[in-house]
């Protein structure tokens, strides 16, 4: 099968006859899990949308092991002690670039001799693209024929407009699609000799260079994404709203206005605020292991905080400067969508009573969740939660509906499935009309106000 495939892949599309089959990979990179979702834009019967599986899961571990000179990827089959195991490479990864401690956590365990947590990362995008084929090929009973398949990689809102993130993580995504063009599928293990073999074969040096136009092809930011179902959404009018994004290693918050009315489609979205942090459920779970005693893998905790939390108060404590850290990105969000709005009062009227859309695994933690829905104005006013319903045309590779629980980990992969042509221009706060009253006095944000860190 896997000859089959390769030779599909290598031939020129160009020379063929049949009609293309386009299909494209949204990778949600995540700093603890990977989501993926392939969207299908010529399925008989009409556009669709798949959440892929791996070994079962909708999330893939972005967790790399390393047993006996042999790098695992997807999650290591075994707990073997002798498994040494590379969390949160994402952040790790930033961390390498900026030279700013800020972006890591985790346990800074000594990497292979001769690679970088950047040579790390991209093998595992590499792997992730391979699942997405596999998952495709599944998904088409093996009949490849005509297909065209393209990807698209979401990174935190701040590392898109970061001078050194951007670009890093340009080249992660670029250098592992220029891998599984020219070396075939990763499977779960590849030994170092071998991928540093590879690795050097095409450096990252040597990508061809791309125009300013094609990053959003490759790359788009992960706030971003996840609005796109929200914007397609009967449920959803238009309307002020702000997403909270609490994933492991990031915490994002946007405030953005959906344009339209209800007689007519919904017509774009306009970004008001927008600030994110690199803090997430990794600086939860740091907390509480120190709290508790239980240093190192954070892996262990993830998925228990709710538990661990609702019974230990000093937990809670111990959490507290951490969920704070998180709570004020929905302060400098609103911070900037105030001096947007300035005295406008209708538009603050509005805003007053803004609904909010979370996600993110951290969603699905109360304790934090709820906590951080509290009006950023003051006065101690619960901000009303938006619960949506999964997309009609999104579906598991099992055919199995999507579940509530796992739409937030599931919206962000959702939307970077679209090729950047078919979403609205999501508008930035500089491009956003100034609101009609007391014009000379309203600030005009700059994109560096809105995405500093
Ligand atoms: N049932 C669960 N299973 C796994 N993780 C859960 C669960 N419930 C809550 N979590 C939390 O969700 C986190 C993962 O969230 P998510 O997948 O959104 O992060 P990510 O996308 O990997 O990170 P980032 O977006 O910051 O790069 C875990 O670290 C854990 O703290
Ligand atoms: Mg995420």
């Amino acid at each position: 099968m896997k000859k089959l495939l390769s030779a599909f892949w290598r031939s020129p599309v160009k020379t063929r006859v049949l009609p293309s089959r386009r299909i494209h990979l949204g990778i949600d990179y995540g700093t603890s899990t990977s989501k993926i979702v392939f969207r299908d834009y010529g399925a008989p019967g009409g556009e669709r949308a798949v959440l892929i599986l791996s070994r079962g899961s909708i999330r893939i571990p972005s967790t790399v092991g390393l047993r006996e000179g042999m790098l695992q990827f997807g999650g290591t089959e075994d707990s073997h002690s002798g498994t040494i195991l590379y969390e949160s490479l994402k952040m790790r990864a930033a961390m390498e670039a900026t030279g700013d401690p800020k972006y890591f956590y985790g346990t800074t365990t000594p990497l292979p001799d001769g690679f970088s947590a950047c040579d790390l990362a991209v093998l595992t995008v590499w792997y992730l693209i391979s699942e997405g084929h596999r998952a495709v090929l599944l998904d088409l009973s093996g009949n490849a024929d005509g297909l065209r398949l393209g990807m698209t990689m979401g990174v935190p809102m701040a590392f898109f407009d970061d001078v050194v993130l951007q670009p890093l993580f340009l080249s992660i995504a670029r250098q592992a699609w220029q891998l599984y063009r020219e070396e075939d599928l990763l499977e779960v293990s590849l030994s170092l000799e071998k991928a540093r073999h590879i690795l050097d074969r095409y450096p990252r040096a040597r990508l061809p260079e791309i125009s300013d136009d094609e990053v959003r092809d490759w790359l788009r930011s992960e706030g971003e994404a996840a609005m796109w179902w929200p914007f397609q959404s009967p449920a959803v009018g238009p309307g002020p709203y702000a997403k909270i994004d609490i994933g492991a290693g990031t915490t994002h918050a946007s405030l953005y206005r959906i344009h339209g009315d209800n007689l007519t489609p919904k017509t774009g979205i306009a970004f008001f605020g927008a600030s994110t942090i690199s803090v997430g459920m990794d600086g939860i779970d740091n907390a509480i292991s120190i709290c508790i005693g239980e240093k190192g893998d954070c892996r262990l905790l993830r998925g228990r905080e709710q538990e661990i939390l609702r019974r230990n108060s000093a937990a809670r404590d111990a959490i507290e400067p951490v969920r704070e850290e998180m709570y004020q990105t929905y302060r400098r969000a609103w911070g900037q969508t105030l001096r947007k709005i300035g005295d406008y009062q209708a538009e603050r009227q509005a805003w007053g009573a803004h609904k909010i859309f979370m996600i993110g695994g951290g969603s699905l933690v109360p304790i934090i969740a709820d906590s951080l829905r509290v009006h950023p104005a003051g006065g101690n006013l619960t901000i009303q939660l938006m619960e949506l319903e999964p997309p009609p045309d999104l579906k598991r590779a099992d055919n199995r509906a999507i579940t509530a629980a796992q739409l937030p980990f599931a919206s962000v992969a959702y939307g970077l499935a679209n090729i950047g042509l078919s979403i609205p221009e999501a508008l930035t706060p500089n491009q956003v009309d100034p609101m009609p009253l007391n014009q000379a006095r309203r600030e005009r944000l700059n994109w560096d106000d809105i995405y500093a860190k």
